[in-house]
């Protein structure tokens, strides 16, 4: 990073710099690899470079579809300029599929479809660890007005159905993601932080018998080996498929 860029936040994943253009910032992707609320912790050389190449590209189709998001360019290879935004602290979270904390917190067993697509809200907060979150608590908080509300959940299905069949053009299984959104200078909503196999769940749709085959970050919450592996096949997927379409 340029001397005269200043980190303004790091977070678990990534770690944000000033860019002369005070309406801009640089992000950088770290190779760090969290889990349940970083009290696992491990580094993975090259995840920094696939989530930013691969967040990049996806921004590129949602961007193409007129969904509004911070992405502008790529510095290099693990760091992307973005517009500057004042994130939303909520974590939005789309289920196709029933998995993870659904079928902690419910009697919804693994692997259920959802007739429709279900959101859960979390407080954006590691002190608290990430609460689930009412709309009235959102209101509550006067962290958004409902209307603005209305309209992430909104623009979040919109993602879905984009990402549902990006993702099944190169055989994988969207079952579910995390968003997170914030205002810019305009204050205007925008899609912020990243989209990678970091927040989403991916399954291969290679996969002869019924056994999952995670390509994403489950591979490292369940020990399970393979992660630089499967971003690689990822961003390996997306390449290919950007070339012949
Ligand atoms: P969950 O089943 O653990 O609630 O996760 C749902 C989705 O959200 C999954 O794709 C992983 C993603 N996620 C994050 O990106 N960050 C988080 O802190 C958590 C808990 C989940």
């Amino acid at each position: 990073m340029n001397k005269k860029n200043e980190l303004i936040y790091e977070g678990k994943a990534k770690k944000v710099f000033t860019h002369d253009d005070l309406d801009k910032v640089k992000i950088e992707f770290k190779d760090d690899a969290t889990a349940f609320n970083a009290l696992k912790k491990a580094k993975y050389e090259g995840k920094g470079k696939l989530n930013c190449l691969i967040s990049a590209k996806i921004f590129r189709t949602l961007i193409e579809k007129n969904i509004p998001t911070h992405f502008i360019e790529l510095e290099n290879q693990n760091t992307m300029i973005a517009k500057k935004i004042k994130v939303i602290p909520l974590e939005i979270v789309l289920r196709n599929i029933a998995f993870g904390s659904l079928c902690k917190q419910t009697t919804i067993k693994p692997r259920t479809p959802l007739s429709k697509p279900l959101i859960d809200i979390y407080l954006k907060n590691d002190e608290l660890n990430d609460p689930l979150i009412t709309k009235d608590r959102i209101e509550l908080m006067n962290i958004l007005s409902s209307k603005d509300l209305d309209f992430i959940i909104d623009l979040t299905l919109k993602i879905n159905l984009i990402l549902k069949s990006f993702f099944k053009n190169i055989q994988l299984q969207l079952v579910d993601f995390k968003l997170e959104f914030g205002f810019d200078i305009k204050n205007n909503i925008l899609l912020g932080d990243e989209i990678s196999p970091d927040n989403c769940r991916l399954w291969d749709l290679n996969q002869k018998n019924d056994t999952i085959v995670s390509l994403d970050k489950d591979l490292f919450r369940n020990d399970l080996g393979g992660l630089i592996e499967a971003y690689s096949e990822i961003n390996r997927r997306i390449n290919e498929f950007l070339e012949t379409n």
